[in-house]
């Protein structure tokens, strides 16, 4: 169902995003870090087991983990794309200096970005969740752009048996219903796969990466 804006006109997801970015990125920073676990524990987990060249970051909103991929991986060459200016400006101020080797591209993760293959290392945190109804397609998109052999990594919302909570994420434009995992297991070789609980289990996270065999 489409959400209708102030004077009654449907918004796409490019105008949701950005109309709930517009106010929540002021905030992001502050606030997320007691919820989106798990954000640092993934690249860790990454650099167990790969040292990527060529990395891009769907979704990197106000910049964090692109600062960790940075840190990680120093050598790599890194993109952060995301379809909210708002998060994006947020995320060229916390890069600071780190902006000359970081590449920001403001646009939605509609189709793959090149023609051909190009990444080592694909991470979408806590944004194919928010992708809705399109996320299956970022899938596909992420597996064209990957190299034979790269890595699809996520951490994101998995599953709640909560229904108010289900509906308090969904206000909040999160689909929580353990959707991800199957469609992700099949589309890449799981290298690792987990789902802690949060809150003592109010709702289930996962982590995976999974190799573009
Ligand atoms: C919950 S935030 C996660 C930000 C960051 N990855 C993190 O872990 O903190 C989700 C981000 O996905 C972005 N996003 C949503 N739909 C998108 C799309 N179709 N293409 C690119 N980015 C999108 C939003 O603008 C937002 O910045």
């Amino acid at each position: 169902m489409k959400e209708i804006s102030s004077v009654g006109v449907a918004l796409d997801h490019s105008a949701r995003m950005e109309r709930y970015y517009r106010l929540h990125a002021k905030i992001y920073d502050a606030t997320r870090w007691s919820f989106l676990f798990g954000r640092k524990t993934i690249i860790q987990q990454v650099a167990a087991i790969t040292q990527p060249v060529t990395i891009l970051e769907i979704g990197c909103g106000t910049g964090k983990n692109l600062l960790t991929l940075a840190q990680t991986f120093p050598q790599a060459q890194l993109i952060g794309l995301d379809i909210s200016e708002s998060m994006l400006r947020i995320a060229a101020k916390n890069l600071g200096a780190r902006l000359g080797s970081v590449e920001l591209l403001h646009r939605a993760y509609d189709r793959p970005l090149y023609p051909e293959p190009r990444f080592d290392l694909i991470l979408c945190s806590y944004s194919l969740s928010m992708i809705n109804p399109d996320w299956q397609k970022i899938i596909e998109y992420a597996k064209a752009d990957l190299n034979p052999g790269g890595f699809m990594a996520v951490v994101d919302f998995h599953d709640s048996t909560v229904p108010l909570f289900k509906q308090w994420m969904r206000v909040n434009h999160v689909r929580m219903e353990g959707h991800l995992l199957p469609a992700l297991a099949n589309t890449f070789q799981p290298q690792h796969l987990e789902t802690p609980p949060a809150y003592g289990g109010l709702w289930k996270y996962f982590l995976f990466i999974g190799a573009n065999g």
